[in-house]
């Protein structure tokens, strides 16, 4: 998620105006922008009691900026500097979370012909100061009143092709970087939550304390009217997209021999349709700037000899370059076959953007081995974890159970030891596939993991 601060809690502000037309070629270039707009902040937000006890919305504008990939500041001049209540509203935010190796980049703008060049550079030294890493094109508004239309938009040519070109090397910087440290890597998966539309996806992701999303894509095909706003939407709650998922067609869970027959890729009569949907949800998922797309790619053969091997090898590496060919990657989830047969796939497979999104809990349903160990095993490979906690079956060849984070046989503590020897710094997304209140089992887990982590 990408945020725009304006800079002025002056109402009606022309920076305001720039801000809503600089958020419109974000749009554009599919990247929808979160807006902190300091002019609805309730005035007690800058009270000198704002820097012990943070108003609630303080609190959530700071939580988004925490949360945002990129920051775009965009600022007016006021007596050759930025406006007091940016400078306010910089000192209350987290030191050093905030800005820590968080790209930014800036606009400025002035009635005067100097553009808002000296607030920008006194922000710029702020923000050094902060540890930002700071796109270095910057552009200038002078004269902002004649710039402006009747309607409030920007009529400058020349103006629109420089911001239209900061925004896309910007958005292409903040992707060559790693998320700054702050960003909370836990996410929920939309369909754990089972919503018939965003605004419910995002009202029930509110329940869970959790501020992210790994999306499924299919309903973004399938149901396009329903589901077109969803970046829209996030972005405006200030809900981060982590990645995607999709489910191929025909896939029956009933008993393990059933979806050992339907799951991913492996099936003949659907792999047509599969194909056309993997080429439909790659476009999806670049137009929602995700870099990361997981399914269950079916029941990989341990054995190369198996014919089914060269079949899915051929089928499985065809997906891969296609979603290469979009900038994408890919991620198996894990539990289907044990570690070392998951790895001796990827090896033969040898494709640099496909790896493995690890879910602890699969490998105690489908009974394959032990969680700690595969993570070791499958370590070069994880791109993302999901948090799912499970109880193996006692019966050989059933389903196991799976339950709430925390409740399992996940053994939760070695669990993120290992991440942390691996150097894991992926995406944590809860799953839950069970039950009738994912909110609060959701919510439950975060507690869980959130004391375990302290
Ligand atoms: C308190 C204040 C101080 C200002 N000082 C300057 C200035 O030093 N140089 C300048 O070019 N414009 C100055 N302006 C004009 C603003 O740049 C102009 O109002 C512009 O529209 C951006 O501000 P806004 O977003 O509040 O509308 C000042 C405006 C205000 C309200």
């Amino acid at each position: 998620m990408i945020s725009l601060l304006i800079g002025t809690n002056r109402p009606d502000s022309n920076t305001a105006r720039v801000a809503r037309h600089i958020v419109d070629l974000y749009s554009a270039l599919g990247e929808p922008v979160h807006v902190i707009d300091l002019a609805q902040l309730p005035p007690d937000s800058f009270q000198g009691s704002s820097y012990a006890t943070k108003s609630p919305a303080v609190q959530a504008a700071g939580d988004a900026v925490l949360q945002s990939r990129g920051l775009i500041v965009v600022t007016p001049e006021y007596n050759g500097s930025f406006p007091g209540a940016l400078k306010y509203f910089i000192d209350l935010l987290p030191f050093p979370a905030a800005f820590e190796r968080r790209p930014v980049v800036f606009i400025g703008l002035a009635a005067g012909e100097w553009g808002g060049l000296r607030p920008v550079e006194q922000l710029q030294a702020i923000f050094s100061y902060r540890n930002a890493h700071i796109y270095p094109e910057r552009v200038f508004i002078p004269g902002v009143y004649k710039v402006l239309g009747p309607d409030g938009r920007i009529q400058d040519e020349r103006i629109l092709a420089r911001l239209t070109r900061q925004a896309s090397g910007f958005l292409k910087f903040v992707r060559s970087l790693p998320p700054a440290p702050s960003i909370n890597r836990t996410a929920v998966c939309s369909w754990s939550l089972q919503p018939a539309s965003p605004a419910e996806l995002l009202s029930s992701l509110s329940g869970t304390g959790v501020r992210a999303l790994q999306l499924h894509l299919d309903p973004l095909r399938e149901q396009p009217v329903v589901w077109a706003d969803t970046a829209r939407l996030c972005a405006q709650q200030g809900v981060r997209l982590v990645s995607g998922m999709m489910t191929t067609v025909g896939e029956d869970y009933s008993t393990l021999d059933t979806i050992r027959v339907t799951g991913g890729v492996v099936p003949d009569a659907t792999w047509e349709q599969n194909w056309k949907n993997f080429e439909a949800n790659a476009r999806i998922a670049v137009h929602l700037g995700l870099r990361l797309v997981t399914l269950h790619a079916g029941f990989l053969p341990h054995d190369e000899s198996d014919p089914s091997f060269a079949k899915l090898l051929e089928r499985i590496g065809r997906i891969a370059d296609l979603f290469a060919m979009h900038g994408l990657e890919i991620s198996f989830e894990t539990g289907q076959e044990d570690a070392p047969s998951l790895r001796q796939f990827l090896t033969r497979l040898n494709r640099g953007n496909v790896g493995v999104n690890f879910d602890p809990a699969n490998m105690l349903l489908y009974d394959k081995g032990d969680p700690v160990a595969a993570l070791r095993t499958l370590a070069p490979w994880i791109r993302q974890v999901h948090l799912k906690d499970a109880r193996r079956t006692q019966t050989p060849g059933t389903w196991g159970e799976e339950v709430v984070v925390g409740t399992g046989e996940v053994d939760w503590s070695a669990f993120f030891d290992t991440l942390n020897e691996i150097d894991f710094r992926g995406n944590l997304c809860f799953e839950r596939e069970a039950g009738t209140q994912r909110v609060a089992d959701v919510a439950d887990g975060r507690e869980y993991i959130e004391k375990l982590r302290g």
